[in-house]
């Protein structure tokens, strides 16, 4: 890094200051947070981040689905910028860092170049992604998906919460319809790269001592809803012959993508994993055989055939079940996305200057999905990831070490100024 900016440090005590007052907003019991996409709480923790952006002397654009940007002009405004960021919702009863630390670490490293009046020839902008948690919806990575033009109108049919409310609704709520889906996207010759800091959300830095990882490619998602429909009925007098348990189809299906997904599981056959996460039972009573289960499918894999093959042989065997069993099944897409390479020039970079820093770095691919992956479909994207602790995520116990924090923020300070003033 040149102009001696190499004693630029970011200020730790503010960056861990401000994570823990993000953190306070959807506190819940055992240390446990929920932001959820849309909620007062996620509402709340973007209105913090406008805050803090201000203070900050950012200028601040937030788009019509509630993105933020917090730009800080280098001496060429009109060059494309390097953007930094993550997101601030999380999963229901999560932890504190999967997100924050990426926005709030962007955000300190960004105040500490403008305090520091480090020379930028690229404008540099803060980004906070709405929604990129799909717990809500079952919809991953939303404001990433619209600014990078990734949203298309099929992809709204089943995305519904718990409640029933309709992502489409809310989208049209602020003026985004099925027909101006690309409206949002940014004009790619606006953008020079976008960088993201995350926790790991698995195992291997701590295992293998690590202290940064240098991220190649993100595994990504084919989700869908399984719905079988059987027929409620009396518990107490429908002889076992007789039934059509929509529920027991739905375990018969959940046993095998277990089954399925563990033959996949090795790295040489793709290491495919697959998840049922929710389930919602009709009329959900003890009394009364379920008529209808639907559950969510979400198989990832950071090789695209071994995903699709694994999906497929799901699906089959949904319809299987339903037949065996003389019940309808109905197949609902959610998404079904590629896995996403990450930038090959950024990744050497990112790996240099761990080097030139002393710090014990990893290559390594996410099994987690990012905003980065949908950024990358319209700029050089890269990601450093910190370590998680017992590798732990989605959880009231994720931790990551406050100093592992600050070094990762420290990292993507030097990453932003060698992006901002160098070739790529
Ligand atoms: C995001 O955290 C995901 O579900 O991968
Ligand atoms: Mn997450
Ligand atoms: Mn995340």
């Amino acid at each position: 890094m040149g102009h001696g900016s190499r004693e630029i440090k970011i200020n730790k005590r503010r960056l861990l200051h401000d994570l823990n007052a993000v953190s306070r907003i959807g506190l819940g019991d055992h240390g446990s947070v929920t932001r959820l996409v849309f909620s007062i709480k996620e509402l709340r923790s973007r209105q913090l981040l406008i805050h803090l952006m201000t203070q900050a002397g950012l200028e601040i654009h937030i788009d019509r689905i509630g993105n933020i940007f917090g730009r800080l002009n280098g001496s060429n405004p009109r060059a494309p910028a390097v953007l930094a960021g993550s997101h601030l919702d999380t999963v229901v009863q999560g932890g504190k860092f999967d997100g924050p630390v990426g926005v709030i670490g962007a955000l300190e490293a960004v105040r500490t170049l403008k305090e520091n009046k480090v020379p930028l020839s690229s404008p540099v902008e803060v980004v906070c992604f709405i929604g990129e948690e799909s717990s809500r919806f079952g919809f991953s990575t939303l404001g990433s998906s619209l600014v990078a033009g990734q949203v298309h109108k099929e992809d709204l049919a089943n995305a519904v919460d718990a409640q029933g409310t309709k992502l489409e609704d809310i989208l049209s709520s602020l003026g985004i319809y099925r027909d101006n889906l690309a409206s949002l996207k940014r004009d790619p010759e606006t953008l020079k790269a976008y960088l993201e800091l995350h926790i790991e959300q698995g195992p291997i830095l701590e295992a293998k001592n690590k202290k940064i990882g240098v991220v190649t490619s993100i595994a990504a998602p084919t989700r869908f809803k399984v719905v079988f429909t059987g027929q409620a009925d009396h518990s107490g007098t429908t002889p076992m012959e007789m039934r059509k348990d929509a529920l027991v189809a739905a375990a018969n299906l959940i046993t095998y993508i277990e089954e399925v997904c563990s033959e996949f599981s090795s790295m040489d056959k793709g290491r495919v994993v697959g998840t049922v996460g929710a389930m919602k039972i009709e009329p959900g009573v003890i009394n009364a055989i379920p008529g209808k289960a639907e559950l969510s499918v979400d198989i990832r894999s950071i090789t695209a055939e071994a995903k699709e093959r694994v999906a497929n042989l799901v699906r089959e065997r949904a319809r299987e079940i339903a037949q065996r069993r003389e019940i309808t099944v109905d197949l609902l897409p959610i998404r079904d996305e590629l896995p996403v390479a990450l930038d090959e020039r950024l990744l050497p970079l990112i790996k240099e200057i761990c080097e030139e820093k002393n710090v014990p770095y990893e290559i390594m691919p996410s099994g987690a999905g990012h905003d980065a992956m949908q950024m990358a479909k319209i700029t050089p994207a890269g990601m450093i990831f910190i370590p998680s602790k017992r590798g732990i995520s989605h959880s009231p116990m994720e931790w990551t070490d406050p100093e592992d924090i600050c070094l990762g923020a420290q990292l993507l300070l030097e990453t932003i100024v060698r992006v901002a003033n160098e070739e790529i």
